[in-house]
C-alpha cells in the first residue's frame, strides 16, 4: 500500500466502511492508559491520506503524549483570562431542525450521564469535562493555513474525520472538540502556534471506558430523504 502508487487497488467490500462508521461514536469517557506510538502513527498516517483542494494538505497537528496531556488539562482547570475566543466564527444561532438535532443530541448524552432537564449546574459540569479532554491521555490539535480560507478549514474537518475513522480502525476512541477552540489565545501560547496558522478544533483520544455512562448514548441520523434532492431530468 503505497499514496503515490498509480496502480488501483481491489476496492474493499463497502460493508466494511459502513461497519467502521458504525463502529465510530464520539467518546467522552477515556481509559488512562495511553495508546502506543506506533499505533499513534498509523492512524495519522491513514488521516494524511485526506484529499484536499489542489492537494494544499492544509491541517497541521499537535499530537500530545502524557504526561504533556496532563499538563495542558491542569493548565485549562486554572481561570481563564478574558481575551479572544473561536477563530471561525461558531454558529450565531440554531434555528428549526438544527436546533432540534442539537437538543436531542443534549438530552440523549444528559440522560445517559443522569442530568436532569433544567439542571444547569450539572449541564455546566458535563460542558466542563471538554476542558478536562473528558480523561482522554492524548489530543490532537488541528490547524489549518489562514491563508487558505473556509477551503482549508473545509479540508481540516475531512482530516479531522478520516482521522477518527482511522483511530476507530485502530480500537482507538475520539471525539473530534470545537469546544478547545474557545480557548484559541491559550492554546497558541500553550503550543507556540504562529500567527499564520488558524485553530481549527482538538480531537481528545485514547481507549474509550466502557463503564463511563456517556459512552452508552448514541445519536441518530435524519434520512437521506430529508437531505437529499435527486434531480432526474
Ligand atoms: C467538528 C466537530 C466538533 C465537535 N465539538 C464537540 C465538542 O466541543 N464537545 C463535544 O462534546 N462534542 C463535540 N463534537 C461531537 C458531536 O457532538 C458529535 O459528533 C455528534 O453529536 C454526533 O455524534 P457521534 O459523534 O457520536 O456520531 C464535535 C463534532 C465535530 C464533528
Amino acid at each position: 500500500m503505497h499514496a503515490d502508487s498509480a496502480t488501483p487497488r481491489p476496492v474493499p467490500d463497502p460493508l466494511d466502511f459502513e461497519r467502521l462508521l458504525d463502529a465510530r461514536a464520539s467518546c467522552r469517557g477515556f481509559l488512562p492508559a495511553p495508546v502506543p506510538e506506533a499505533t499513534l502513527g498509523r492512524i495519522l498516517r491513514a488521516a494524511q491520506r485526506t484529499p484536499s483542494w489542489n492537494n494544499v494538505q492544509p491541517w497541521q497537528v499537535i499530537v500530545t503524549q502524557p504526561p504533556a496531556t496532563g499538563k495542558l488539562r491542569a493548565a485549562l482547570q486554572e481561570p481563564q483570562p478574558e481575551e479572544a475566543g473561536f477563530e471561525i466564527p461558531p454558529p450565531s444561532e440554531y434555528r428549526g431542525v438544527y436546533l432540534e438535532r442539537r437538543r436531542a443530541c443534549g438530552f440523549g448524552l444528559y440522560a445517559s450521564v443522569g442530568i436532569a432537564k433544567g439542571d444547569r449546574e450539572a449541564s455546566a459540569r458535563q460542558g466542563a469535562e471538554n476542558f478536562r479532554l473528558f480523561g482522554a491521555p492524548h489530543m490532537a490539535l488541528v490547524t489549518s493555513d489562514r491563508l487558505l480560507g473556509t477551503y482549508g478549514v473545509l479540508d481540516c474537518g475531512a482530516y479531522v474525520n478520516n482521522f477518527m475513522l482511522a483511530a476507530t480502525a485502530n480500537g482507538v476512541a475520539t471525539i473530534a472538540q470545537a469546544a478547545l477552540a474557545q480557548r484559541s489565545a491559550f492554546l497558541r501560547r500553550w503550543f507556540g502556534i504562529a500567527e499564520d496558522r488558524l485553530i481549527v478544533c482538538g480531537i481528545s483520544l485514547g481507549y474509550a471506558d466502557p463503564a463511563h455512562p456517556a459512552n452508552r448514548f448514541r445519536t441518530s441520523r435524519a434520512p437521506i430523504e430529508d437531505t437529499v434532492r435527486w434531480v432526474r431530468e
